[in-house]
């Protein structure tokens, strides 16, 4: 490719970046293309961490006879959204910054049937060796002014390449179904118009928030009266398999 190409003249990608020579070009080049390795980097933790909460489910769905986690939703930040977010912090963008500074590029959701299960999953999860914690915010004992519930953690999890071990960080985010329910319906509300200065919008959106704390608890009192105490794995494998019919060989 001729140089003159590559700069495209007025118009061209290059040009608009306001690179004027070959080695500013190469360097965006190379910026690039660590940018969207390292996003490949985010994007295998998330993977992992969504391994480790779907392992949990299966095996707390044998013990209990039911799943505690209805869903696991991941979300990889966008690289716009990224440097906004760098910029609103103050500091210039470059890769070295995006790891430092940004802690949500990977996200991943845990929304659970009950109360106690957000807590029993995160848990199991955070005890988990290879898994480090560096921050966790708890909306749920202490929801923001909003009424917004949620159980935040900022972890650091490693994953392995071929020729090294990396750290990444993840954001995870642990609700249960009415939680869940009440922050996308903000979200939306939200996003429709900034609710920020209608004090009976606000006051109403509370309101609501601490309904779903009481439908929230008062599920959780019912999940207590008719679960009985969790069974051991073994036991329950060795019932399902005594239990099961011994499949007849037709002749
Ligand atoms: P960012 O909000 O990510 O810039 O950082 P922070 O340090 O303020 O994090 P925080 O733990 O408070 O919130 C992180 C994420 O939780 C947000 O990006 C949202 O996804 C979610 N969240 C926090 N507050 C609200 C809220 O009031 N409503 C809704 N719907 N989601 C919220
Ligand atoms: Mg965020």
């Amino acid at each position: 490719m001729r140089s003159d190409d590559f700069f495209g003249g007025e118009g061209g990608l290059i040009h608009n970046l306001g690179i004027t020579d070959m080695s500013q070009a190469e360097e965006v080049l190379h910026m690039s293309y660590s940018f969207l390795k390292l996003m490949s980097y985010y994007n295998c933790a998330m993977m992992e961490v969504e391994t480790k909460f779907n392992v949990l489910n299966e095996e707390f769905s044998l013990m209990w006879d039911r799943e505690p986690i209805a869903s696991v939703k991941t979300r990889l930040k966008n690289p716009i959204s990224i440097r906004n977010k760098l910029v609103l912090k103050g500091y210039p963008f470059s890769l070295e910054n995006v790891e430092r500074y940004v802690n949500d590029i990977a996200g991943v959701r845990i929304v659970c049937s009950f109360l106690e299960d957000v807590y029993t999953v995160a848990e199991a999860f955070k005890k988990q060796d290879d898994v480090t914690l560096l921050e966790e915010k708890d909306y749920i004992k202490n929801p923001k002014p909003n009424g917004y519930r949620s159980l935040h953690l900022i972890v650091s999890v490693p994953i392995f390449l071929q020729h090294e071990k990396k750290q990444m960080k993840v954001e995870i985010q642990l609700r249960t179904l009415a939680m869940d329910f009440w922050a996308s319906l903000e979200h939306q509300l939200n996003y429709k118009k900034s609710i920020g200065e209608d004090v009976s919008m606000l006051a109403d959106l509370k309101y609501c928030a601490e309904l779903s704390a009481e439908l929230d608890k008062h599920m959780d009192e019912l999940r207590e009266r008719v679960q009985s105490e969790p069974e051991d794995v073994e036991d329950v494998l060795k019932k399902t398999m005594t239990d099961a019919p011994v499949p007849v060989k037709k002749s």
